[in-house]
This record gives structure tokens, sequence and C-alpha cells, in this order.
């Protein structure tokens, strides 16, 4: 254990689950004190105890992320239980897997609520406080699907490049002021999101642990873009800087989407 986040502050949103746990557990395993956000408190109690087994303190904060006010609460007793805040992951989110023939905009627009409006809410509700004492850290975990659409994503795609384009314009317009931001790209991650999405080829699902590891080194090394993992990502990026038609290619031969396994997945947005 390096610890390189010794005496640090941070609050993960989604850490009742998946990525936002596995980003808790690297933060606090790096010595960081940790708020955890969600809605469901049993699963966030969990989370609270691994973190407390690595000897950081945790507390637990109920907020649905689509509520501002409770955002900006849950931000507030983050401060005051913990001491102060140095980082910020945005992280929960939803996905939705239909095909654009079949989508219905109350499904889109639940997307865009929650992923891009919901991660928005904890940008206003902490970015004020960071600016004010000129230092501070923000993390959202966007996706893949941020970089290069893959069907049948469409409305988790479009919530997922907002988010992209919001960060990317955000970290210019902050830098000089003491507040960091990076964007966390990851590819599949096994955790209950996509547990009704088997991907075989060169994309298996990898370890969200991999992320949670990202999220440390991009606030330690001061990293803007992290792609989870480098190399597939980094090649579907090239690829689409060549042509369109070569990304899309390799998206079809590598059948990216996946494969539906017939598991119940998480959908709230049905
Ligand atoms: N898994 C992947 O392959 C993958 C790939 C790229 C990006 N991502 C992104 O990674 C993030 C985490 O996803 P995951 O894969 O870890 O999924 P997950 O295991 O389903 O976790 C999602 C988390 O978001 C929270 N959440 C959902 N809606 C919320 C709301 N309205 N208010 C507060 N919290 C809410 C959930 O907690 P509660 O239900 O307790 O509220 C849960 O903790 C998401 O933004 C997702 O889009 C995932």
């Amino acid at each position: 254990m390096r610890e390189r986040l010794l005496g640090k502050k941070a609050a993960v949103t989604g850490a009742s689950s998946g990525i936002g746990r596995a980003s808790a557990l690297n933060l606090a395993r790096e010595g960081a004190d940790v708020a955890l956000i969600a809605r469901n408190r049993e699963r966030l109690e969990e989370t609270a105890e691994m973190v407390r087994k690595l000897g950081r303190k945790a507390v637990v904060i109920e907020a649905d992320i689509t509520d501002a006010e409770a955002v900006k609460k849950a931000v507030e007793t983050s401060i005051d239980e913990l001491g102060g805040l140095d980082i910020f992951h945005c992280n929960a989110g939803i996905y939705l897997r239909c095909p654009v023939k079949d989508l219905r905009m109350d499904q889109i627009r639940k997307l865009m609520e929650v992923d891009f409006f919901g991660c928005l809410n904890c940008v206003y509700a902490v970015l004020p406080y960071f600016l004010e004492k000129g230092s501070g850290h923000i993390v959202t975990t966007c996706s893949m699907d941020g970089k290069k659409g893959v069907p049948p994503d469409a409305a988790y795609v479009s919530a997922k490049f907002a988010m992209n384009g919001f960060f990317q314009v955000m970290r210019q317009e902050l830098r000089g002021t003491g507040v960091n931001v990076s964007v966390i790209y990851p590819s599949r991650m096994d955790t209950p999101q996509i547990k009704h999405i088997d991907c075989p080829g060169i994309t298996p699902k990898g370890n969200p642990d991999m992320v949670g590891k990202a999220v440390v080194k991009a606030v330690v090394k001061k990293k803007g873009e992290m792609m989870v993992p480098w190399f597939s990502c980094k090649l579907l990026v090239l690829a689409e800087a060549i042509s369109y038609r070569f990304s899309e290619w390799l998206i079809r031969v590598n059948r990216l989407e996946g494969v539906e396994n017939g598991k119940e997945g998480i959908n709230e947005a049905k």
C-alpha cells in the first residue's frame, strides 16, 4: 500500500456497486477517507464496512443524483463529516440497451437525466467549494461509448457523449484554478449494470478494480483522460481517427455490442 492519498477526503457517487465501490476501495487503500453516495443504504453500508476494514473513515449518504438539492446536501454532509473534500468522483449511472427503432423519448430523457444531468448536479454542487479553496479534483466515469457510439446503445451513448463534451470544456476552462478534471473511459466491465450481456472476442469484460486503480492514477498523476483497458480502447480511437468505416468495421467483426445472455439486467429506463 503506497498511501499516495493519505489525509485526502473523497466522495464517490454510485458507491453501492460495481465501479463506484471499486473506486471507493482503491481511494481508501491509498489513504483517503470516503463519503459513499447512492440510493441503496444497505449496499452502501457494505461498501462502508469494506472501507473501514482498510482503516479509513467511511460516511454513508443516501441521495439520488437527479435531485440537485439532495446532491448539494450530500456534498455539505461529506465536507462536514470528513472535515473537507479533495476528490469528487461522479460515477453513478444507468445503462439502456435498445435499438433506435424501438427507443422511446422518455427512455432517452431518463438516460440524460441520470447519466448527464445527474452528473452535472454533482459538478455544480462541488465546484464552487473547490474553486473557493483553490484545489480539488473532479473525476467522472464516462465510457468508451462516449468516444465512439456502439449499437444498440444510442440513449446511453448520447448521455456519455454529452458528458465527454462538457468535461473536455470544463477541464480547459479550469486550467490554472487548482481544480483538476479527469475523465475515465472504461470499456465493458463486469458489474451488475451489464450482467445481461456477454462480451466475447477481443474485449472481454474487465474487473471494475481496473477502473478503481485508474481513478487513483488519474488523481495522483493529474491525468485528464484515462482509457481502461488502454490498448483496445486506444485502438478503437485510432481506427476512428483514420476512418469511421474502419472503426465501425472493427465494432462489427469483433461484436463489440456484446451478446444478450438472457440474464436479468438492471434496466431502470424500461
Ligand atoms: N459496467 C460497464 O461496462 C461500464 C462501462 C463504462 C462506463 N460505465 C459507467 O460506470 C458507472 C458505474 O456503473 P457500474 O458498471 O458500476 O454499474 P452498477 O454496478 O449498476 O452501479 C451503478 C451505480 O450507480 C448508482 N446509481 C444509479 N442511479 C442513481 C441515482 N439516480 N442516484 C444515485 N445513484 C445512482 C447505483 O446505486 P443505487 O442503485 O444504490 O442508487 C450504483 O451504485 C456508470 O456511470 C456507467 O455508465 C460502466
